[in-house]
């Protein structure tokens, strides 16, 4: 049996960047010798086994042969006269079909080291258009890699827009579109990712929110240039939408709470935020108690910090001294006062009022 590192490990070792995590495909083996060697099997669908000391991934070499919609459809081969290259030939990306002896040998039977070279995103075979998740993984690597100065090969590109005309995207649960979008969100240059999905026709059906939203995406490359976090950029990609349409988002995507939350209150306070001069004391305070920034100063931070970095014009400074006044407010005196709950409430907003002046 032989081992071989391949994958984005090898990819990005090649490319002189910091490896998160290494695959490993095994030829020549049996799920039993690898149960008898010591690996955990984890995967359901393919033989894929954990190293019983790194827990790193070893899968074995499979085959695979479409066989109903979606992601997931897919009937595997996997037996031990299934050879490396045939492994290799499966997979998305010529980048990504590498593989290294572990004497460190190359085995690149599909040309990925000439398109590492030449910047270029190709896919490996026709087979490429039988997972569509591959659609959103080749804008995430475009996104990923565009400072290097990949882009997708016209072929490529073809076959991803035929996918995206076949109607499979709408086959991808919301929890494979979120991870994809997160860890595109995430790269220097997140705005390829939607650049590429809308060159292909996939922006229009996963994200029609943000199509054609050129001065949210300017919004969203200020974010991911002051390496803002990931909540924060989403946040940034949703201005300008209304909270309806950023709940309809967020429920597609199955995007998490604090992501939902943070979006949904920079699209209703944007503006807001950015003028304090132009809102009456009351409305000033509604900012506070819409954005729960009693309760949340944290979030409220972060709030403020998308207003430094979208609205450098704006007096961010304006809203901390206004909490922190809001603040000194002494609540447990107007609670001990002898008046009722109610009245509690509107003295408290009264005197809060006041110091917003
Ligand atoms: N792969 C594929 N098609 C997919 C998912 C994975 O062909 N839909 C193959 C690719 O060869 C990929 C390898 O499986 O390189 C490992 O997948 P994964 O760990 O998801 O991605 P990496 O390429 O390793 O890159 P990264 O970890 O940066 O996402």
């Amino acid at each position: 049996m032989e081992t071989y590192l391949v994958g984005g490990a090898v990819r990005d070792r090649l490319l002189g960047l910091p490896v998160r995590e290494q695959d490993w495909v095994v030829v020549g083996a049996t799920p039993q010798a690898m149960t008898d060697l010591g690996y955990r099997q984890v995967g359901r669908d393919f033989p894929v086994f954990l190293h019983p000391d790194s827990a790193e991934e070893y899968a074995l070499a499979r085959t695979e042969r479409k066989a109903g919609r979606g992601h997931r459809g897919f009937e595997v081969h996997s037996d031990p006269s299934v050879t490396l290259e045939e492994d290799l030939r499966r997979r998305d990306l010529t980048v990504n079909a590498i593989a290294e002896t572990t004497d460190g040998e190359l085995i690149d039977p599909y040309g990925g080291q000439a398109d590492l070279e030449a910047r270029v995103l190709r896919h490996v075979s026709e087979a490429f258009v039988e997972d569509p998740l591959r659609v959103l993984r080749v804008a995430r690597f475009a996104a990923y890699l565009h400072h290097l100065g990949f882009e997708v090969a016209p072929d490529t590109l073809a076959l991803m827009q035929s996918l995206s005309d076949s109607g499979e995207l709408e086959t991808l649960s919301a929890e494979r579109l979120w991870s994809e979008t997160a860890r595109a969100l995430d790269t220097q240059h997140p705005g390829v990712f939607l650049d590429v999905l809308d060159q292909c026709g996939a922006g229009a059906r996963l994200f029609p929110e943000w199509r054609e939203a050129h001065n949210a995406r300017e919004k969203l490359a200020r974010t991911a240039a002051a390496r803002a976090g990931a909540e924060l950029r989403f946040a940034a990609l949703c201005s300008g939408l209304d909270t309806t349409a950023v709940d309809t988002l967020c429920q597609r995507l199955n995007a998490p709470r604090r992501f939902r939350e943070l979006a949904g209150l920079w699209a209703a306070l944007e503006s807001d935020l950015a003028a304090p001069g132009r809102l009456d004391t009351s409305s000033r305070l509604q900012v506070l108690e819409r954005s729960d920034a009693f309760r949340r100063p944290e979030r409220f931070q972060q709030l403020l910090t998308l207003l430094n970095l979208l609205h450098p014009e704006a007096d961010a400074e304006f809203w901390h001294q206004a909490l922190a006044r809001c603040r000194s407010v002494d609540v447990a005196a107007i609670a001990a006062s002898g008046i009722s709950g109610r009245e509690v409430g509107a003295r408290l907003r009264a005197e809060r009022e006041k110091l917003l002046d």
